[in-house]
Protein backbone atom coordinates (compact mmCIF):
# COMPACT_ATOMS: atom_id res chain seq x y z
CA UNK A 1 0.00 0.00 0.00
CA UNK A 2 2.12 3.44 -1.03
CA UNK A 3 1.15 6.74 0.29
CA UNK A 4 0.32 10.05 -0.82
CA UNK A 5 2.41 13.59 0.75
CA UNK A 6 1.07 16.68 -0.35
CA UNK A 7 1.15 20.01 0.67
CA UNK A 8 -0.63 23.08 -1.01
CA UNK A 9 1.53 26.04 -1.95
CA UNK A 10 1.38 29.16 -0.26
CA UNK A 11 1.16 32.58 -1.62
CA UNK A 12 1.67 35.54 0.37
CA UNK A 13 1.87 39.70 -0.88
CA UNK A 14 4.94 41.15 -0.87
CA UNK A 15 4.36 44.68 0.38
CA UNK A 16 7.65 45.74 -1.51
CA UNK A 17 7.49 43.57 -4.78
CA UNK A 18 4.15 45.07 -4.92
CA UNK A 19 3.07 41.41 -5.77
CA UNK A 20 1.94 38.04 -4.40
CA UNK A 21 4.53 35.61 -4.52
CA UNK A 22 4.80 31.55 -3.84
CA UNK A 23 6.53 31.31 -0.14
CA UNK A 24 5.46 27.51 0.02
CA UNK A 25 5.87 25.41 -3.19
CA UNK A 26 3.36 23.10 -3.77
CA UNK A 27 4.94 19.33 -3.68
CA UNK A 28 3.56 15.79 -3.66
CA UNK A 29 5.46 12.63 -2.98
CA UNK A 30 4.64 9.10 -3.80
CA UNK A 31 6.14 6.83 -0.99
CA UNK A 32 6.12 3.06 -1.69
CA UNK A 33 8.04 2.04 1.22
CA UNK A 34 6.26 2.51 4.65
CA UNK A 35 8.59 0.66 6.59
CA UNK A 36 11.31 2.97 6.75
CA UNK A 37 11.71 6.53 7.20
CA UNK A 38 11.17 8.82 3.84
CA UNK A 39 13.47 11.27 2.83
CA UNK A 40 12.70 13.91 1.11
CA UNK A 41 13.88 17.47 -0.04
CA UNK A 42 11.77 19.18 2.71
CA UNK A 43 13.58 16.71 5.26
CA UNK A 44 12.63 12.76 6.57
CA UNK A 45 9.56 11.77 7.68
CA UNK A 46 9.36 9.09 10.16
CA UNK A 47 7.97 5.88 9.13
CA UNK A 48 6.22 6.00 12.63
CA UNK A 49 4.20 9.28 10.47
CA UNK A 50 3.90 6.95 6.94
CA UNK A 51 1.61 4.80 9.14
CA UNK A 52 -0.59 7.26 10.20
CA UNK A 53 -4.46 7.20 9.24
CA UNK A 54 -5.39 8.93 6.02
CA UNK A 55 -5.93 12.76 6.31
CA UNK A 56 -3.29 13.17 9.41
CA UNK A 57 -1.06 16.17 8.71
CA UNK A 58 2.32 15.60 9.80
CA UNK A 59 5.77 17.06 9.81
CA UNK A 60 9.61 16.61 8.70
CA UNK A 61 12.35 16.87 10.69
CA UNK A 62 12.41 21.06 9.46
CA UNK A 63 8.82 20.94 10.53
CA UNK A 64 7.59 20.86 7.10
CA UNK A 65 3.56 20.07 6.95
CA UNK A 66 2.20 17.55 4.82
CA UNK A 67 -1.33 15.69 4.48
CA UNK A 68 -0.96 11.88 3.92
CA UNK A 69 -3.42 9.71 2.04
CA UNK A 70 -3.45 6.27 1.12
CA UNK A 71 -2.50 6.11 -2.92
CA UNK A 72 -5.20 5.33 -5.29
CA UNK A 73 -5.44 3.27 -7.88
CA UNK A 74 -4.55 6.63 -10.47
CA UNK A 75 -1.61 7.61 -8.29
CA UNK A 76 -0.52 3.72 -8.38
CA UNK A 77 -1.00 3.91 -12.26
CA UNK A 78 1.25 6.95 -12.88
CA UNK A 79 4.04 4.83 -11.43
CA UNK A 80 4.01 1.89 -13.69
CA UNK A 81 7.14 1.11 -15.39
CA UNK A 82 7.14 2.16 -18.97
CA UNK A 83 9.36 0.72 -22.29
CA UNK A 84 7.20 1.70 -25.79
CA UNK A 85 4.89 4.32 -25.92
CA UNK A 86 1.93 4.14 -23.58
CA UNK A 87 -1.11 5.36 -24.49
CA UNK A 88 -1.95 9.01 -22.38
CA UNK A 89 -4.76 9.10 -20.16
CA UNK A 90 -7.10 11.34 -22.71
CA UNK A 91 -7.18 8.62 -24.92
CA UNK A 92 -7.83 5.28 -22.30
CA UNK A 93 -10.84 7.56 -21.52
CA UNK A 94 -12.85 8.35 -24.71
CA UNK A 95 -12.49 4.19 -25.53
CA UNK A 96 -14.08 4.06 -22.07
CA UNK A 97 -16.60 6.91 -22.94
CA UNK A 98 -17.38 5.11 -26.49
CA UNK A 99 -17.98 1.94 -26.05
CA UNK A 100 -19.80 1.87 -22.38
CA UNK A 101 -17.78 -0.59 -21.18
CA UNK A 102 -18.03 -1.71 -17.30
CA UNK A 103 -17.84 -4.27 -14.95
CA UNK A 104 -19.41 -6.86 -16.85
CA UNK A 105 -17.05 -6.72 -20.08
CA UNK A 106 -14.63 -8.93 -21.19
CA UNK A 107 -11.67 -7.30 -22.59
CA UNK A 108 -9.10 -8.11 -25.53
CA UNK A 109 -6.31 -6.05 -26.12
CA UNK A 110 -3.03 -6.37 -28.38
CA UNK A 111 -0.17 -5.53 -28.29
CA UNK A 112 0.42 -5.34 -23.92
CA UNK A 113 3.87 -2.78 -24.21
CA UNK A 114 4.12 -1.88 -20.87
CA UNK A 115 0.83 -2.67 -20.52
CA UNK A 116 -0.82 0.90 -19.88
CA UNK A 117 -3.98 0.41 -21.45
CA UNK A 118 -4.91 -3.44 -20.32
CA UNK A 119 -4.07 -2.49 -17.01
CA UNK A 120 -6.36 0.15 -16.98
CA UNK A 121 -9.27 -1.33 -18.75
CA UNK A 122 -8.82 -4.73 -15.90
CA UNK A 123 -9.20 -1.88 -13.36
CA UNK A 124 -12.95 -1.03 -14.23
CA UNK A 125 -13.55 -4.08 -16.38
CA UNK A 126 -14.94 -7.70 -15.38
CA UNK A 127 -11.86 -9.66 -17.43
CA UNK A 128 -8.74 -8.34 -19.72
CA UNK A 129 -6.74 -10.76 -22.06
CA UNK A 130 -3.63 -8.74 -23.32
CA UNK A 131 -1.54 -10.31 -26.45
CA UNK A 132 2.09 -9.95 -26.38
CA UNK A 133 4.95 -10.85 -28.67
CA UNK A 134 7.97 -9.70 -27.16
CA UNK A 135 9.60 -11.32 -23.60
CA UNK A 136 11.18 -7.82 -22.86
CA UNK A 137 7.21 -6.20 -23.16
CA UNK A 138 6.01 -9.31 -21.53
CA UNK A 139 8.42 -8.99 -18.32
CA UNK A 140 6.93 -5.47 -18.20
CA UNK A 141 3.55 -5.97 -18.39
CA UNK A 142 3.47 -8.95 -15.88
CA UNK A 143 5.66 -6.57 -13.25
CA UNK A 144 2.76 -3.73 -13.67
CA UNK A 145 -0.11 -6.24 -12.90
CA UNK A 146 1.67 -7.32 -9.95
CA UNK A 147 2.22 -3.92 -8.74
CA UNK A 148 -1.55 -2.85 -9.70
CA UNK A 149 -2.60 -5.83 -8.13
CA UNK A 150 -5.17 -7.13 -10.91
CA UNK A 151 -5.82 -10.42 -10.59
CA UNK A 152 -8.30 -10.28 -13.73
CA UNK A 153 -5.71 -9.24 -16.18
CA UNK A 154 -4.61 -12.13 -18.23
CA UNK A 155 -1.01 -12.12 -20.24
CA UNK A 156 -0.37 -14.04 -22.75
CA UNK A 157 2.79 -14.50 -25.28
CA UNK A 158 0.67 -14.97 -28.43
CA UNK A 159 0.70 -13.20 -32.17
CA UNK A 160 -2.93 -11.59 -32.11
CA UNK A 161 -2.56 -11.48 -35.81
CA UNK A 162 -2.47 -15.75 -36.21
CA UNK A 163 -5.92 -15.34 -34.01
CA UNK A 164 -7.65 -14.81 -30.72
CA UNK A 165 -8.81 -17.71 -28.16
CA UNK A 166 -11.40 -15.49 -26.56
CA UNK A 167 -15.25 -15.46 -26.92
CA UNK A 168 -17.99 -13.04 -27.24
CA UNK A 169 -15.77 -10.47 -26.16
CA UNK A 170 -16.98 -7.00 -25.68
CA UNK A 171 -14.45 -4.75 -26.66
CA UNK A 172 -11.20 -5.79 -28.59
CA UNK A 173 -8.35 -2.62 -28.43
CA UNK A 174 -5.48 -2.40 -30.55
CA UNK A 175 -2.40 -0.83 -30.35
CA UNK A 176 -0.39 -2.60 -33.02
CA UNK A 177 2.24 -1.74 -35.88
CA UNK A 178 -0.92 -3.63 -38.77
CA UNK A 179 -4.04 -3.39 -36.90
CA UNK A 180 -5.60 -4.38 -39.82
CA UNK A 181 -3.76 -8.25 -39.75
CA UNK A 182 -6.00 -8.41 -36.37
CA UNK A 183 -9.35 -7.57 -37.88
CA UNK A 184 -10.10 -10.89 -39.16
CA UNK A 185 -9.16 -12.67 -35.74
CA UNK A 186 -11.23 -10.19 -33.92
CA UNK A 187 -14.65 -10.41 -35.92
CA UNK A 188 -14.50 -14.57 -34.80
CA UNK A 189 -14.06 -13.19 -31.19
CA UNK A 190 -16.41 -10.40 -30.96
CA UNK A 191 -19.82 -10.67 -29.65
CA UNK A 192 -22.53 -9.39 -32.10
CA UNK A 193 -22.95 -5.26 -30.69
CA UNK A 194 -18.96 -5.55 -29.83
CA UNK A 195 -16.58 -2.92 -30.21
CA UNK A 196 -13.19 -3.07 -31.92
CA UNK A 197 -11.03 -0.07 -31.53
CA UNK A 198 -8.02 0.54 -33.05
CA UNK A 199 -5.32 3.20 -31.85
CA UNK A 200 -2.68 4.04 -33.88
CA UNK A 201 -0.38 6.90 -34.11
CA UNK A 202 0.02 7.51 -38.09
CA UNK A 203 -2.38 8.28 -41.09
CA UNK A 204 -0.92 5.53 -43.51
CA UNK A 205 -1.98 2.87 -40.18
CA UNK A 206 -5.77 4.82 -40.58
CA UNK A 207 -6.17 4.43 -44.18
CA UNK A 208 -5.37 0.38 -44.36
CA UNK A 209 -7.16 0.10 -41.18
CA UNK A 210 -10.31 2.00 -42.37
CA UNK A 211 -10.21 0.25 -45.86
CA UNK A 212 -10.55 -3.21 -44.75
CA UNK A 213 -12.58 -2.67 -42.05
CA UNK A 214 -14.72 -0.93 -44.28
CA UNK A 215 -14.93 -3.82 -47.18
CA UNK A 216 -15.81 -6.38 -43.78
CA UNK A 217 -19.61 -6.84 -44.01
CA UNK A 218 -19.33 -8.12 -40.06
CA UNK A 219 -18.48 -4.59 -39.17
CA UNK A 220 -19.75 -1.44 -38.98
CA UNK A 221 -16.94 1.60 -39.30
CA UNK A 222 -18.20 4.36 -36.94
CA UNK A 223 -15.47 7.09 -37.22
CA UNK A 224 -11.87 8.00 -36.37
CA UNK A 225 -11.22 10.38 -33.81
CA UNK A 226 -8.33 12.89 -32.57
CA UNK A 227 -8.66 14.11 -28.99
CA UNK A 228 -6.84 17.49 -28.37
CA UNK A 229 -6.63 18.10 -24.53
CA UNK A 230 -5.39 21.76 -24.13
CA UNK A 231 -4.75 22.56 -20.22
CA UNK A 232 -5.18 26.39 -19.09
CA UNK A 233 -3.29 28.66 -16.26
CA UNK A 234 -6.01 29.84 -13.77
CA UNK A 235 -4.75 32.70 -11.59
CA UNK A 236 -7.02 35.10 -10.48
CA UNK A 237 -8.43 36.83 -13.47
CA UNK A 238 -5.49 36.32 -15.39
CA UNK A 239 -7.06 33.07 -17.17
CA UNK A 240 -5.46 31.88 -20.74
CA UNK A 241 -4.86 28.98 -22.34
CA UNK A 242 -0.62 27.56 -21.12
CA UNK A 243 1.79 27.99 -23.45
CA UNK A 244 2.70 24.73 -23.53
CA UNK A 245 2.48 22.96 -27.09
CA UNK A 246 0.02 20.60 -28.33
CA UNK A 247 1.56 17.13 -28.94
CA UNK A 248 -0.02 14.47 -31.07
CA UNK A 249 -0.47 11.49 -29.25
CA UNK A 250 -2.47 8.52 -31.73
CA UNK A 251 -6.11 8.39 -33.87
CA UNK A 252 -8.67 5.97 -32.34
CA UNK A 253 -10.97 4.54 -34.89
CA UNK A 254 -14.09 2.97 -33.26
CA UNK A 255 -16.08 0.23 -35.18
CA UNK A 256 -18.36 -2.69 -34.48
CA UNK A 257 -19.21 -6.12 -35.11
CA UNK A 258 -22.55 -5.96 -36.45
CA UNK A 259 -23.74 -10.01 -37.69
C1 LIG B 1 2.94 0.69 -28.72
S1 LIG B 1 3.02 -0.82 -27.89
C2 LIG B 1 1.48 -0.93 -27.02
C3 LIG B 1 1.40 0.00 -25.82
C4 LIG B 1 0.20 -0.28 -24.96
N1 LIG B 1 -1.05 0.00 -25.62
C5 LIG B 1 0.25 0.51 -23.66
O1 LIG B 1 -0.67 1.34 -23.42
O2 LIG B 1 1.20 0.33 -22.87
C6 LIG B 1 2.82 -2.01 -29.16
C7 LIG B 1 3.14 -3.43 -28.72
O3 LIG B 1 2.58 -4.34 -29.65
C8 LIG B 1 3.39 -5.49 -29.66
N2 LIG B 1 3.07 -6.28 -30.86
C9 LIG B 1 3.45 -6.02 -32.14
N3 LIG B 1 2.91 -6.93 -32.97
C10 LIG B 1 2.18 -7.77 -32.20
C11 LIG B 1 1.37 -8.93 -32.50
N4 LIG B 1 1.26 -9.38 -33.75
N5 LIG B 1 0.71 -9.55 -31.48
C12 LIG B 1 0.86 -9.09 -30.21
N6 LIG B 1 1.61 -8.01 -29.87
C13 LIG B 1 2.26 -7.37 -30.85
C14 LIG B 1 4.80 -4.90 -29.62
O4 LIG B 1 5.75 -5.85 -29.23
C15 LIG B 1 4.63 -3.74 -28.64
O5 LIG B 1 4.96 -4.13 -27.34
Amino acid sequence: MAKILIRKGKKEFIKELNKEVLVVKPRTYYIKDIENDYHTTDGVISKKDLKKKDGSVIKTNQDKEFTIFTSSFLDDFRKISRSAQIIPLKDIGLIIAETGINKDSNVVDAGAGSGALACFLAHICKEVTTYEIRDDFLKIVNENKKFLNLKNLKVKKQDIYKGIDEKDVDLITLDLPSPWNAIKPAEKALKIGGYLVSYSPTVPQVIDFVTVISNNDNFLYIKTSELIKRNWDVEGRKVRPKSEGIGHSGFLTFCRKIR
